[in-house]
């Protein structure tokens, strides 16, 4: 098996820890009952819907039910935003027929005169849509009580960059979709949605919650004519990126994914730890963290080799949309070794639908240098964080690999 021929692989000059398997991690191209998978139409017919199925009953939970639909109520909007660079949009996010603790604020910024709709990049925020920007024109919600300083998080974007390359960046706070507390699932938004005020083991955690809020966000932002709804792409760092990744395998909508230092129950393959516990295996997350999950995720702590899936499966899932893969050398805990190789094997899938991926006994790239078509992957120098190089290779790889409609 390629993957498990990998471990301890170091022939890259950033500097990789060793690591070691907890068992072989599962053919992406053969059904659990043993079928070859060995073609784009088998993939989607059989494949898919059974990993999909997998991952929603054991590691996320499944995706809440789509509402009926959502009314994008408008507050602000300026044309002349940013000193006249940008059209700025703010507005809040209500699903009919739900009872919402609070509207869902959506912060969005457009290139100006960019002559036809444009692609935009849409990702959860940590910390409040006002701490993403200096900007003072930005809403800070009544409902938020305890508001983070303006700016507090803005270090993480490269707005002018992305305008500049005619990309648009909308964001949501994740605390308006739910909380990241143990009790969310009592008084979140999920709470309207569980039978009985009582959890079952594959309903959904936090992560599958804020991944169904993104796809609130995209219904949104395909009410507005200057997004080019053939071109919302779903980004997140590090938990935010666990949830880009299963916002894009649950929401087809979504024509492209970025998730950058995603880690464990992200990017990185569950069975491949670092040596030493350097990296997060599924004991630290889960009892760190025990609500990002379906309940059924714990009955494999320890166990990680009888998962019946692992994260490369869940790129797959994205397949043929683009997915990117970023990584930081400095990030153990988030093993960008693991990362890589589940890009690699993931890129198997890629290749029944004609695109590259990453060639199937590719090394780790060099730091700063970004592999793969249809997937791909890069890994920094530098911490844990979104730096701008990450957001200018995100960039590149969409123009490459997105292309707009004609
Ligand atoms: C912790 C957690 C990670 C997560 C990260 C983050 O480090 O263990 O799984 O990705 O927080 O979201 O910043």
């Amino acid at each position: 098996m390629l993957l498990a021929g990998c471990a301890g692989l170091s022939q890259s000059p950033a500097h990789l820890e060793p690591a070691f398997w907890k068992g072989e991690p599962p053919d992406a191209l053969v059904s659990r009952n043993g079928r070859k998978i060995d073609s784009a139409a088998a993939w989607m017919e059989i494949r898919r819907p059974e990993l999909l199925h997998l991952f929603s009953t054991t590691v996320y939970g499944k995706p809440l039910p789509v509402p009926e639909g959502i009314e994008f109520r408008v507050l602000e909007r300026d044309d002349n935003a940013l000193g006249g660079k940008a059209i700025r949009i703010q507005g809040d996010i209500l699903c009919k027929g739900i009872d919402q603790p609070n509207p869902f604020r959506l912060l969005l910024y457009l290139p100006k005169n960019a002559g036809g709709p444009v692609p935009v990049f849409l990702g959860l925020n940590f910390q409040g849509n006002h701490s993403t920007t200096f900007d003072p024109a930005v809403l800070i919600p009544e409902w938020n009580p305890k508001p983070r300083p303006r700016g507090n998080r803005a270090d993480r974007y490269d707005l002018d960059l992305l305008l500049d390359a005619g990309y648009g960046l909308a964001t949501i706070h994740t605390a308006d979709i739910e909380p990241d507390r143990p009790d969310s699932w009592k008084t979140g938004v999920r709470r309207a949605y569980l039978a009985d005020g009582v959890q079952k083991k594959d309903d959904p955690g936090t992560i599958s919650t804020w991944a169904w809020g993104l796809s609130r966000g995209l219904d949104a932002l395909l009410t507005i004519p200057e997004v080019d709804p053939d071109r919302v792409i779903v980004w997140g760092h590090s938990r935010l990126g666990k949830t880009s990744l299963w916002a894009a395998a649950t929401d087809p909508r979504f024509a492209a994914a970025v998730s950058n230092d995603s880690g464990c129950g992200g990017a990185s393959l569950t069975r491949h730890i670092v040596r030493d516990g350097k990296s997060e295996t599924l004991r630290k997350i889960i009892e760190v963290f025990p609500h990002w999950f379906a309940l059924n995720l714990s009955d494999y702590i320890d166990r990680e080799e009888a998962l019946p899936v692992d994260q490369h499966e869940l790129l797959a899932l994205v397949a043929p949309r683009p997915v990117y893969v970023a990584s930081a050398e400095s990030d153990v805990w988030a093993d960008p070794e693991g990362e890589f190789l589940a890009a690699r094997e993931a890129s198997k899938v890629y290749r029944l639908f004609g695109r590259a991926g990453i060639p199937e006994e590719a090394p780790m790239p060099k730091l700063h240098e970004p592999v793969g078509e249809g997937i791909g992957y890069h890994i920094r120098a530098g911490e844990h964080s979104v730096h701008s190089f990450d957001w200018a290779a995100f960039v590149d790889f969409m123009n490459a690999n997105l292309p707009p409609k004609k």
